[in-house]
């Protein structure tokens, strides 16, 4: 088992660089199945997610390597097979999108229910509402969804009944071979759609108005190789934000894309934080005591749900009580437990939490019980005194590029401490 160890209180200095976008990379793994001839991805993230979604490529047959540590070449022009190993899938959230893409490319698909982290309920409704537009017939059986398409793919009108950022991506992978013309409305708006929509037109298809709440897709016979760059992770910067806020400091972020980051920004400056644009870097200073404020979650331009457990644990240590409503997951509130073994004073009811400031957290062993909320206990743990150990690392490792030594580079103190399984039965249990 691989843990976490924290010694806290002190603050972040220097310079860090963002990798590539998770919530994009995942989506344009499984989109380069739809491509006949080899995708070149640079800036991809070496995150677990990433492994898993190659693991799964190759085992249908597709062709993936590094070419260096950030460029991934894949070439999916033969499969061998078109059935994903069960157990891969139910690993990863973002396994759904097989669906999209297989339906694209060869007209079925037949990929279990998909995995990720427990943020409640995680329907698929629809994406299925999406995939029968185009004319596919599904049933969900076992645990495995059977998608066909018994008149072929034809372009349609999706009207999404909730803003979905897998429901767009999915649809939108099925529907760039459909042809005709497919209208998807009130698609999300993340900076993700926009640049899974670029990768694929980068590629040949042709869709258009991705990042606002129509996108019009006009089917392509085919999509041939090409090279893409993944945009920034705008979360990972947020995280490096929230973490310079808990502990005071001067910290500049590199490769970002200021403008996506500016539905986090906004709140970190309402807070006291200055935040200096620059180019493709920020500069965030904490030097001035945490204001307490109130946030609720909202699909993109709004404060990120992503973003939720990290500026959750920044405002225990602000200068008054704050309230955080969730409004797209039911069940993200599961760290606050953890946060309260460091001595935070939160109470949830339903969706809500409300947060009494205290003047320090206290370092305490604690487990990650999802990603993003093993990003709020590494940040806690940054900021409280004292001795902090994050099990459950492996959640955070899904998402974040090398997390410990880039803290380490701004000067925290973390390593990362490999425990012998026995020992950490006897320790956790
Ligand atoms: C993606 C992100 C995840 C992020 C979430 C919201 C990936 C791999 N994951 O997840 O990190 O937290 O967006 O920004 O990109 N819903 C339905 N029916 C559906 C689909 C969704 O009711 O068919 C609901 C969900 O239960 C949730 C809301 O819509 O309440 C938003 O979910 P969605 O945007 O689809 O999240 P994911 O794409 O799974």
């Amino acid at each position: 088992m691989v843990k976490y160890v924290i010694n806290g209180g002190k603050p972040l200095y220097g310079s860090v660089t963002i990798s590539g976008a998770k919530n994009a990379v995942l989506g344009i793994i499984p989109a380069a199945l739809l491509v006949e001839g080899v995708c070149r991805i640079e800036n991809v993230p070496r995150i677990s997610d990433v492994s898993l979604w190659l693991d799964i490529l190759t085992y249908l047959g597709a062709k993936v390597r590094f070419v260096n540590p950030t460029t991934l070449e894949i070439d999916s022009t033969s499969l061998r097979r078109v059935d994903p190993d069960y157990d891969m899938m139910r690993r990863m959230r973002a396994s759904y999108y097989l669906i999209g893409a297989l339906l694209g490319r060869y007209g079925t698909a037949r990929v279990a229910m998909p995995g990720g982290c427990d943020l409640g309920d995680r329907p698929i409704d629809q994406h299925i509402k999406g995939f029968q537009v185009l004319g596919a017939k599904i049933d969900v059986r076992n645990g495995v969804v059977n998608a066909s398409l018994p008149m072929g793919l034809r372009a349609g009108h999706v009207y999404f009944d909730k803003v979905s950022v897998g429901a767009t991506i999915n649809v939108m992978l099925a529907a760039v071979r459909a042809p005709g013309l497919t209208v998807l409305e009130n698609a999300a708006k993340e900076p993700h759609i926009v640049d899974v929509a670029n990768f694929l037109n980068s590629m040949g298809a042709d869709v258009r108005g991705a990042g606002t709440d129509v996108i019009k897709i006009r089917g392509v016979s085919k999509l041939r190789g090409g090279t893409y760059s993944i945009i920034p992770d705008q979360i990972e910067a947020g995280t490096f934000i929230a973490a310079v806020t808990a502990t005071g400091g001067d910290i500049t972020i590199n490769n970002v894309i200021p403008k996506h980051l500016d539905c986090i920004t906004a709140k970190f400056k309402e807070m006291g934080v200055t935040i200096l644009d620059k180019d493709d870097a920020i500069r965030v200073i904490r030097d001035k005591p945490i204001i307490r404020t109130n946030v609720k979650t909202l699909p993109y331009p709004g404060f990120p749900t992503d973003m939720q457990p990290q500026i959750t644990a920044v405002l225990c240590l602000a200068n008054g009580t704050s309230v955080v409503t969730e409004s797209i997951w039911d069940n993200r509130f599961r760290y606050v437990d953890e946060l309260r073994r460091m001595g935070a004073q939160i109470q949830v009811d339903g969706k809500t939490a409300v947060i009494d400031a205290v003047t320090q957290l206290t370092g305490a062993p604690v487990c990650a019980c999802d990603l993003r909320a093993g990003a709020a206990l590494v940040i806690a743990g940054l900021a409280a005194k004292g001795h902090t150990e994050i099990t459950g690392v492996h959640h955070i490792e899904r998402g974040y590029e090398n997390l410990v030594e880039k803290l380490q580079m701004l000067g925290a103190e973390i390593s990362v401490l490999n425990v012998p399984d026995a020992e950490a039965v006897f320790r956790v249990g």
